[in-house]
Order: structure tokens, then C-alpha cells, then sequence
């Protein structure tokens, strides 16, 4: 089988997961070897537990999936025999740049070298990069395990098969992959995420709602339909189809959105209160 190779933190491990319950041979590498040893203890124990309570994934057992992970402290070792590395270190641009490089220079022209950044644009990592055409961001959504989002990202250069590759892979693991075509800031999940939010923030910021209305009108009500189907689908399926929903909705939908605000600061006061409500909310669960 295959082997790919990740680093081991809180991603990196839900990654080797999620590849072994595919069936696929894993090598974790971190720079630490306690780390490492750690980190298979944790996926051992949760994997375990998984098991007993009827949520592996995968058709092989616990036993069989551990059995295809390995550990590793050398990157030269770790890279060799792979066919798909998936780098999973902190978010910190220079790092991520740093072990690219080592990776080039160590690869050969098959390897797909792919980043778990939530927000670093392909271009700003990979530019440079001799295997750039091999490079490209498959971008999960914590937990990995029970979350099969994937957002693939790639560079300008990024190669077609490079693209296709990394989909197919993703699906075959039981994931659920989207492609970009173009790489842009937040990619779709946290602008999606981050136009619910600043709207949320200026209702409760300008006391229209109470903060834990506003939540519950996701909870209770939107949510109920994005947690299955997509805002487009349901725009569908809110009229005879989407030219009906246009037609009926189009000025309507201007005309509250020519009354968004700015960018909310995302500070001061309206933190405070919803800091507290919060805090209020959790103390007392
Ligand atoms: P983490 O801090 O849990 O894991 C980072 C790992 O990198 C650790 O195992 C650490 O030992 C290792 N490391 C630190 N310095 C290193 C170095 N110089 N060379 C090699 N390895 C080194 O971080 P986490 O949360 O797993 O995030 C990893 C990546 O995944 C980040 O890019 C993050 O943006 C992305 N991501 C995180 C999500 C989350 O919710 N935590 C969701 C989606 C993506």
C-alpha cells in the first residue's frame, strides 16, 4: 500500500486516522520523539474507544488500523517510499516555508506535498518551491474524524493531476472533498463563516437580538437546514427553483443587504457582552 507521512499534533494525528481507516500506510514524523510516542498513545486509546463504542471508521479493526501507523524522527526517512505527504505543523507561515523546502529537496517528481493551513495562501507558501506543480493546500475541518470537509487549494502553478489526484485520495479515505479553482483569503468555509459571524456580531452590537437569541436562531432555525443541505440548495427548494426564488426574493435580499454594516472591530463592548453571556452560559452547563 501507499504510505503517506503527517506531523503529530491534534491534526496531524486525526489525519493518520482517517488514512488508516482508509487502509493506507502511515508514517508520523514530528521533531520530537516523545511527541511521537505520545501522540500514537493517544490514537491507540481513540481508536479503541471508537471501536467499542461502534465509531471506528473503516472496515478493519482497531488492531489492523494501529498496525499501519508508524512513527519517525527523520524527515529524509519519513519522506521516502511516500506518495502523498500531508504537512500538518503550526500555523506560522516561516515554519511551514522552512520544511517546504527541506520536503524539495528530498522528493522525487510523484509526491504530492499538501498543507493543512486553515488560512496561508498556496501562493505564499509554495512559490519557489521546485516541486511547486506537485504543491497544493488540503485544507480539513477539526475534527477530521467526524467532519469529511476538505478544501483543496492550489498554487497558480499547481499541475491538473496534482488537483485530481489529491480529490480521489480524499474521497477514497471516506472524506469529502471541494476544489478551488482559485486560491482567495479565508478560502470558502471561513468566508461563509466569517459573513455569518459579523453579521451576528453587529445584530447583537447594535441590541437588535440578545446574544443567546441570535444563537439559537442558527441553532433552532437555519441550522437545522444547512446542517443537511446547502444555502444554494435551499434557495432551490424555497421556491419553484432558484429563478423563482430570484424572482420572488431578488429586491427583498437587496434591499436588507444594502443595510449591512461595515466590518464590525471585533472588540470593545460588544466583546465584553458577549464574553459574558457566555462565560454565564458555560459556568452554568
Ligand atoms: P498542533 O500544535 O496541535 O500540532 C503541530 C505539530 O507540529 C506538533 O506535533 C508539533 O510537535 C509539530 N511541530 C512543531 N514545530 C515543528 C517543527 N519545527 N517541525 C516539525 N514539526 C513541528 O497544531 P494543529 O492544531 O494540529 O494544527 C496544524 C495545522 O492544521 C495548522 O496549519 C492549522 O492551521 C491546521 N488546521 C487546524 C485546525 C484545528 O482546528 N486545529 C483545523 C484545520 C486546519
Amino acid at each position: 500500500a501507499d504510505i503517506y507521512f503527517l506531523f503529530s499534533g491534534l491534526i496531524g494525528c486525526s489525519w493518520a486516522m482517517v488514512f488508516a481507516a482508509g487502509g493506507f500506510r502511515v508514517k508520523l514524523y514530528d521533531i520530537a520523539q516523545q511527541q511521537l510516542t505520545t501522540a500514537l498513545e493517544n490514537i491507540r486509546k481513540q481508536m479503541k474507544e471508537l471501536e467499542e463504542s461502534g465509531f471506528l471508521r473503516g472496515a478493519l479493526s482497531a488492531e489492523q488500523q494501529l498496525s499501519l501507523i508508524s512513527i519517525c524522527t527523520d524527515l529524509k526517512a519519513a519522506a521516502e517510499g511516500a506518495t502523498f505527504i500531508q504537512e500538518c505543523t503550526p500555523e506560522n507561515l516561516e515554519l511551514k516555508k522552512k520544511i517546504f523546502g527541506q520536503l524539495d529537496l528530498i522528493v522525487d517528481a510523484n509526491v504530492i506535498l499538501s498543507s493543512s493551513t486553515s488560512c496561508l495562501l498556496p501562493s505564499k507558501l509554495f512559490t519557489g518551491l521546485k516541486h511547486v506543480k506537485q504543491c497544493i493546500v488540503s485544507h480539513p475541518v477539526n475534527p477530521p474524524y467526524f467532519v469529511p470537509l476538505v478544501e483543496i487549494v492550489p498554487h497558480p502553478e499547481t499541475d491538473a493531476s496534482t488537483i485530481e489526484r489529491t480529490y480521489t485520495l480524499m474521497k477514497k479515505i471516506g472524506q469529502s472533498p471541494v476544489k478551488l479553482n482559485r486560491e482567495i483569503e479565508g478560502f470558502v468555509l471561513n468566508r461563509l463563516q466569517y459573513a455569518v459571524i459579523s453579521e451576528a456580531w453587529r445584530l447583537v452590537g447594535d441590541g437588535v437580538v440578545s446574544p443567546t437569541d441570535l444563537d439559537l436562531v442558527m441553532s433552532d432555525g437555519l441550522g437545522m437546514r444547512y446542517a443537511f443541505i446547502g444555502p444554494l440548495e435551499t434557495m432551490h427548494l424555497n421556491a419553484e427553483g432558484i429563478s423563482n426564488y430570484c424572482e420572488r426574493y431578488r429586491e427583498g435580499m437587496k434591499l436588507v443587504l444594502n443595510t449591512f454594516g461595515p466590518v464590525p472591530e471585533f472588540s470593545g463592548e460588544i466583546e465584553q457582552k458577549i464574553c459574558q453571556v457566555n462565560r454565564e452560559l458555560i459556568n452554568a452547563v
